[in-house]
């Protein structure tokens, strides 16, 4: 099951598609004489750049590729060290990996975003950016993530894959640090099946993430332009068909967010008012959330997983892909001493809290993710007193009784 966007697909994404086909250009790259060639990719993004207040915007093949692309942007490579959460998905570590850097892993807070004390008593003298991740949907702590970058003149990367549209202090995600890194897969907020975009408003990170998506380009390039480019790069280019899709996506991100807003609202209000023994909700770190989950938190792990059992899911410990402790290649990896600089169990803090979360889908419905009981953004107001009530009942019991 998918997220938000991929609940209210309709003629608006069929129709873009169409002009694509019917155009017959399906890469980014065509014929700017001939009306035909829509610029579907080029619109994208600059229409996505204009909604989240930058300068410059890259679109990629997946956020995997939007966060490499960002790090080679930054020149971050081997001997480089990262802070990066353990909790996110796995490919905020992995594109650390991928460009040769080492990942430090930091604590999260009860927010489930990086807790920046501890980020900072892990700086070194390698350390060279800080990678938030705007997890869940909730914004990090970006005011202590920035100061802190700022003290030790670090970069700062944003992972928005999971927040697209998301604000903090009023400015949308994706804006606050040097880059911001977004996913279109299946699950986020919008989607194209799979893709991704490099966000900044720095004109040479700008340049530099174009050259590294597209062979050491520079931006826009009209053919071959041999002489023109100053770094080897790969391909991570989106094609027309993804960016016409995501363009009819676009159009709807703010009325998505204003309907899981609302729903979610619904959803905590029903469940605060039950007084639930135990029972409490995760901080949020900004108004501008996603709303895309409703995260709960228990006293104790043995309330968590009488809980959890009760409704058909799992605690966030056991919930797959997000917990570092579950990755078992990342914690396999050596970085070129041959260290291995990644332990199970080394984030206390971050297992404590998993341990004792769940979470509850409202427009991400993601096994994957530990959502597998909740609403979608289909549901009405029945629909969301009845999840509601199911909650209340099942889990005010298994609370009890553990
Ligand atoms: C926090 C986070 N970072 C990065 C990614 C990678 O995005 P993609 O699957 O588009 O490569 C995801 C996707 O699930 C994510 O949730």
């Amino acid at each position: 099951m998918p997220g938000p966007g991929a609940f209210l697909v309709d003629d608006e994404e069929r129709n873009e598609v169409l002009d694509v086909l019917q155009s017959g250009y399906l890469s980014r790259y065509g014929e700017d004489g001939d009306k035909a060639f829509q610029q579907k990719v080029y619109l994208f993004e600059r229409e996505f750049a204009e909604k989240i207040g930058v300068g410059h915007a890259v679109a990629v093949n997946s956020g995997t590729s939007a966060l490499i692309c960002g790090l080679k942007a930054l020149g971050i490579g081997p001997g480089d060290e990262v802070l990066v959460p353990g909790y996110t998905f796995i490919a905020s570590i992995s594109a650390i990996m991928e460009v040769g850097a080492t990942p430090v892993l930091t604590e999260i807070d009860h927010s489930l975003t990086m807790d920046a004390r501890d980020a900072e008593q892990k700086i070194t003298g390698k350390t060279r950016a800080i990678m938030p991740v705007h997890m869940l949907g909730n914004p990090a702590d970006m005011d202590a993530i920035r100061t802190l970058a700022a003290r030790h003149s670090l970069a700062v990367i944003e992972d928005c894959c999971q927040a697209v549209g998301g604000s903090y202090g009023g400015r949308r995600l994706g804006s606050l640090g040097d880059i911001g890194a977004f996913s279109f897969n299946i699950f986020k907020v919008i989607n194209s099946g799979d893709g991704g975009l490099v966000a900044t408003s720095d004109p040479t990170l700008y340049e530099r993430a174009f050259g590294y998506h597209d062979q050491g380009h520079m931006p826009l390039r009209k053919g071959v332009e041999i002489g023109k480019r100053s770094l080897v790069g790969v391909n991570m280019r989106m094609n027309e068909l993804s960016g016409a899709f995501l363009r009819a996506q676009l159009r709807k991100l703010d009325a998505i967010l204003q309907r899981l807003r609302e729903k979610k609202a619904a959803l905590k209000s029903e469940i605060a008012a039950a007084r639930i023994d135990g029972l409490s909700f995760r901080k949020i770190n900004d108004a501008g959330e996603c709303a895309t989950l409703l995260s709960v938190q228990f006293r104790t792990t043995a309330q968590a997983l009488a809980a959890a059992h009760a409704l058909g899911t799992r605690t966030l410990e056991k919930s797959g892909w997000h917990v570092y402790n579950n990755m078992e290649q990342v914690l396999a990896w050596k970085d070129a001493a041959g260290r291995s600089p990644l332990r199970r169990n080394m984030l206390p803090a971050t297992d404590d809290i998993l341990s004792r979360s769940i979470n509850l889908s409202v427009g991400v419905v993601d096994g994957g993710i530990g959502a597998d009981f909740g609403i979608t953004i289909l549901s009405s107001a029945d629909d969301i007193h009845r999840a509601a009530e199911k909650l209340v009942n099942v889990v005010k019991d298994a609370v009890r009784t553990s």
